[in-house]
């Protein structure tokens, strides 16, 4: 199959397999996994952060950090897109009692400061009190620029909030960028980071922070179903991507151009991708016949009006070029 759903949908290579294979592991919930232990102690130093924690999922992750921020009856500000709010089932409010203050989104992916300024609640005991501001980086393929990053983390510190972000694509970031992880997350004191979307691992996220922070983390993560025992196992793979499937995101991040510019030739209307995102303009009445025109030829993709494709490490050139042909001849039929 050519699959563009997602860069979650890659298989752990061989090489990952055996690193799984070898791993030496304990029981996590009592802190006895070693493999475990140094995935956190590597991921913590390498994003300039006291601390580190494994989770199964970002979902989880990016929840508890919340938890762990905000208590019941607080409030975050997050953009209307941003995973934590659309696209968790509202899992913070379900779970954690903190109120979302969605605010729409700037063209490049970030809330404006004079929004983020506007929605602060005043000490009054008619309003959730504003604790935290969440960002995501990258945001449907958007790389949010550094100048505002500096601007919107100092404005929240000034106004009393914390700041927490979802990195789940923190390292196309930084390959994008050609920045080092601390530079890519100065100014949030926490952040999430996945390890399988483009890095290629079966699961696993881990959550950075100060060490009280993370300390409380541990404990909404096993109230919350995520204390693993032998997770080593999982966090070998995790290892093992860091090592290993940083550098090449560089190759998605050239398909996805490679694509973008492939499918513009072809007349479709398309979005310039910054990272391993491409955007397609399909007209609703197509969707259908679309999608059945590529999975006859083996092609997965979510067809809607705005197609989300993603590039990642299953997806080799050769493989973009078969997508490619394939959506040459929907763009004929189309036109
Ligand atoms: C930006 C972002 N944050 C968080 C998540 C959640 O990760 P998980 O699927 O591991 O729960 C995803 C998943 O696709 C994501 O795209």
């Amino acid at each position: 199959m050519i699959d563009l759903r997602s860069d979650t949908v890659t298989r752990p290579t061989s090489g990952m397999r055996a690193a799984m294979a070898a791993a030496e592991v304990g029981d996590d919930v009592f802190g006895d996994d070693p493999t475990v232990n140094r995935l956190q102690a590597v991921a913590a130093e390498r994003f300039g952060f006291e601390s580190g924690l494994f989770f199964p999922t970002g979902t989880q992750s990016n929840l508890a950090a919340l938890m762990a921020h905000c208590g019941r009856g607080d409030e975050f500000l997050v953009g209307q897109e941003a995973h934590t709010y659309k696209y968790e089932q509202g899992g913070a409010a379900v779970l954690g009692s903190i109120q979302p203050q969605p605010l729409e989104h700037e063209e490049h992916g970030g809330i404006s400061i004079e929004r983020i300024g506007a929605a602060i609640k005043s000490d009054d005991y008619h309003f959730a009190r504003t604790r935290l501001l969440t960002l995501e980086n990258t945001i449907g393929g958007r790389v949010l620029p550094m100048d505002y990053l500096r601007e919107v983390t100092q404005f929240a510190h000034a106004r009393g909030l914390a700041t927490h972000l979802d990195g789940a694509r923190i390292f196309n970031v930084v390959t994008k960028l050609k920045i080092d992880e601390p530079t890519a997350v100065a100014g949030f004191d926490s952040v999430s980071v996945c390890l399988s979307k483009g890095l290629g691992a079966p699961a696993g996220s881990i959550l950075m922070g100060p060490r009280p922070l993370i300390a409380d983390a541990r404990r909404w993560r096993k109230a919350l179903g995520g204390g693993m025992r032998q997770a080593g196992v999982l966090a070998a793979a995790g290892l093992y991507a860091l090592d290993n499937n940083v550098q090449r995101l560089a190759e998605d991040h050239a398909n996805a151009q490679y694509l973008a510019a492939g499918l513009q030739d072809a007349g479709l209307k398309v979005s310039t991708p910054q990272t391993n995102v491409v955007y397609v303009e399909v007209a609703a009445a197509q969707v259908s016949e679309l999608r059945a025109h590529l999975k006859a030829r083996g092609i997965l993709a979510t067809i809607a009006p705005r197609t989300r494709l993603m590039t990642h490490m299953d997806l080799p050139r050769a493989k973009v070029d078969v997508a490619l042909e394939a959506f040459r001849e929907y763009a004929r039929w189309a036109h």
